[in-house]
């Protein structure tokens, strides 16, 4: 199947390792030219170097996605190399934790604005250019229980709102708008790495509540996320798709 994304131009934030990154590998496969950042210069650098392909260009800059004013700047700083954006992938997050209400405003400024901040930029663009794909980020932890109470699944669960509402509100410019709730990811220096470490016995029962007996992986993702911001997935607006291998145990009407 051609996904149509030959030539297309894309920003994903926060694309240097995990997910990010694997989506970033698959959508410069597919021909894209991909732009990126993470707060690390020399990371972004690196992936610059290793993913660029004769095909395909990887651009990008260091960028702290909580800060408003340079984030707003990066985005128009990409477009501009880019010569516009047909696909945006808002991946950043402030991660899990419920020490403190410090976390309920980083998780709010990096994953709620984070996310809303780069559509509001984004979309005049879109619009300039007859239209664009952005596929939002959430997580499983959204939509069931999971864990703690703490921000980051209140945070995800709000993405999945504005995003399907954000969906009624531009399809009417050829913009569409769906969202992505991958269960726990697997990959080395991530999270879930490191929990198999340091909490051993949940980590094991994490594993048991997938109909499979493992996590999953980034790439297992990344291949969904690219579809879904695909010209193939033309049909395919304001969706919530669960990508957890089963892990998730509501039954989805
Ligand atoms: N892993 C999972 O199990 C899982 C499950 C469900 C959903 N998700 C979601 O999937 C997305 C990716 O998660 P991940 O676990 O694959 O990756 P990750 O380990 O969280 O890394 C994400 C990337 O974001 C960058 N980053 C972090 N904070 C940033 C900031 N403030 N500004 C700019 N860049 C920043 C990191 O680089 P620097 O540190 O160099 O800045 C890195 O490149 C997140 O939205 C996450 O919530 C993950």
């Amino acid at each position: 199947m051609d996904l149509g994304l030959r030539e297309k131009r894309a920003i994903i934030t926060g694309a240097t390792q995990g997910i990010g990154r694997k989506i970033l590998e698959a959508l410069i496969a597919e021909g894209c030219t991909v732009a990126t950042c993470s707060r690390s210069p020399e990371s972004v650098e690196a992936i610059i170097e290793q993913c660029s392909t004769r095909k395909a260009e990887v651009i990008g800059a260091a960028c702290d996605v909580k800060d408003q004013e340079e984030y707003e700047a990066w985005i128009e700083d990409m477009v501009k190399q880019m010569d516009g954006v047909d696909i945006f992938i808002p991946n950043v997050s402030a991660g899990g934790g419920m020490d403190s209400e410090k976390n309920w405003w980083k998780s709010f400024e990096v994953d709620m604005l984070g996310t809303v901040r780069g559509c509001e930029a984004v979309i005049p663009h879109m619009k300039e250019s007859g239209g664009g794909a952005i596929t939002l980020i959430s997580s499983s932890a959204a939509v069931e229980t999971f864990a703690v109470p703490q921000a980051y699944n209140a945070m995800k669960a709000a993405v999945i709102t504005y995003g399907k509402q954000l969906s009624q509100f531009v399809g009417v410019d050829n913009i569409r708008v769906n969202m992505v709730s991958p269960g726990p990811i697997e990959f080395p220096g991530g999270s879930w790495d490191m929990l198999k470490d340091t909490m051993p016995k949940w980590y094991a029962k994490i594993q048991r509540d997938h109909p499979t007996g493992r996590l999953g992986k980034p790439e297992e993702v990344a291949k969904a996320v690219v579809f879904l911001s695909s010209p193939a997935a033309s049909w395919i607006n304001g969706a919530n798709l669960m990508i957890d291998g089963g892990f998730t145990k509501r039954v989805q009407f």
